[in-house]
């Protein structure tokens, strides 16, 4: 047996070139070229006010670092997986172009606290872009409300018809809950914002540094307070992907429904053609694929949530490099996440919405039985266990004749309880029902439209 073999046949260099594989991430850290270069611009900008390099040397170096964020961008920039890094290539990279000044690039600093800056800094970008598109998913989901407040559709518990409501009313549920996810990015954003570069390897430096003159120019609070803490936390990629987990949970609902609306036993919605696909062989299907592609990938979410908390759990302190696994699973995270943001928006922006159906499924079931045992308790005084009794009765009178409550006559109501009047039609037939639940918040369209307006008003003050 050569060494080759004992060591893995594919691995033609033996232990070097797995030794190479396993510790390189230039593959995926790549994507923090933008990060690593504002990162060294504000850190030789920082040592040449410091006088710790001359500004000559800062000038070359800024340049360099210029040509590169250039060069990477135009994708005439080689790597090698022998450099490991984004930061060692950048450096090497700077070295071919200016010389001896690039190896003052990285006085009083280490690839532990630059890597920290750099991904705090990627995942602050992420951030602010994910915000901006769950606000374009909710102004998707108010133009449906504002259009559909009046739209009856049955609401259910247990996916049992339960009492209708709107589905102007259904749609403005998930803006409510985009909207907590946009307070948890913002929460998350805010304890993010602090500036780990300066912390060094982990006890900081002898050099005379100016924090916060390097966080201020990153566009960060202020420096982090403590450099064990500043290099070995990832709280900040773990709070990223806990909102991650649940915005994916809660577009992962929204896309469920979707699925179970568009079905050929609901047909109270349908999509449009461009987030569905038809079936290579059965002609009569249109399947709601991007829907259920967003239900799929709300699991991924979970699992780079999970990968990165079972990853950190052990580490001592300070850095370790398992953290170098912190990358994939928050970049594939996020770059789902924006995917499926996008989808969604495209879906309800397009989503047609079949009232007729809608309206004949939410009477059927009796679904206004509450509303007539409301009734009896309100206008008869009647103990609500009396009314719910009453009520029972009147149900099964129609069920019999095979019609809904609003259809039972006067006179058979009466022959059950002799007080009732004919007022009660007043609040039987779905749409009566909607129009009576005006509680705060309630399905009521003049409660939805009231807090259409709010929302709109809301999220016009955002600019
Ligand atoms: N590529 C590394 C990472 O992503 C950079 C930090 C390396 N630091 C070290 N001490 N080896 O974590």
């Amino acid at each position: 047996m050569s060494a080759n073999e004992l060591w893995g046949g594919r691995f033609a260099k033996g232990p070097a070139e797995i030794m190479e594989r396993i510790n390189a991430s230039i593959d995926f850290d790549r994507r923090l070229y933008k990060q690593d270069i504002a990162g060294s611009m504000a850190h030789s900008t920082m040592l040449r006010e410091q006088g710790i390099i001359s500004s000559e040397d800062c000038q070359k170096i800024q340049e360099g670092l210029q040509t590169i964020l250039r060069e990477i961008e135009a994708g005439n920039f080689k790597t090698d997986p022998a450099l490991e890094d984004i930061h060692m290539h950048v450096e090497a990279r700077l070295r071919e172009l200016i010389g001896d000044p690039a190896g003052r690039l990285h006085t009083a600093r280490s690839r532990n606290d630059q890597v920290a800056t750099d991904m705090r800094l990627w995942v602050r970008d992420t951030m602010d872009h994910l915000d901006g598109e769950l606000k374009d998913l909710q102004k998707a989901l108010l133009f449906q409300a504002d259009t559909e407040a009046d739209t009856v559709m049955p609401g259910f518990t247990h996916l049992q018809a339960a009492q209708p409501v709107t589905f102007g009313h259904h749609m403005l549920a998930y803006l409510e809950m985009f909207a907590r996810d946009r307070s948890r990015l913002a929460d998350a954003r805010a304890r993010l914002n602090e500036c780990p570069l300066g912390s060094a390897a982990l006890a900081g430096t002898s050099f005379p540094i100016d924090r916060e003159m390097t966080a201020k120019a990153l566009g960060f609070d202020r420096p982090t307070a403590n450099s064990l803490d500043g290099t070995a936390d990832r709280d900040f990629a773990l709070e990223f992907l806990s909102f991650a987990s649940i915005c994916s949970m809660h577009l992962s609902r929204l896309a469920e429904e979707i699925v179970i609306w568009s079905s050929a036993q609901f047909k109270f919605v349908e999509c449009s053609d461009s987030f569905s696909t038809g079936s290579s062989i059965m002609p009569q299907k249109k399947n709601p694929d991007a829907a259920e592609l967003i239900r799929g990938k709300a699991g991924r979410s979970a699992g780079a949530f999970q990968t990165l908390l079972m990853m950190m759990k052990g580490l001592p302190m300070t850095y370790g490099k398992d953290m170098q696994e912190d990358k994939e699973p928050v970049f594939d995270a996020a770059d789902n996440l924006q995917l499926c943001l996008a989808a969604m928006t495209g879906m309800i922006r397009d989503i047609k919405v079949n009232g007729e159906i809608m309206k004949a499924a939410s009477g059927a079931g009796f679904t206004t039985a509450t509303d007539l045992a409301d009734w009896l308790v309100r206008k008869l005084n009647m103990p609500f266990r009396n009314a719910h009794h009453v009520t029972g009765t009147l149900v099964k009178m129609a069920e019999d004749n095979n019609c809904g409550l609003e259809d039972l006559t006067l006179a058979q109501m009466q022959s059950v309880e002799a007080e009732i009047t004919d007022e009660i039609f007043d609040v039987l037939g779905v749409d009566n029902s909607v129009a009576s639940r005006v509680s705060y918040g309630g399905t009521a369209p003049s409660q939805v439209r009231a807090q259409v307006a709010r929302w709109q008003t809301i999220l016009d003050g955002e600019g």
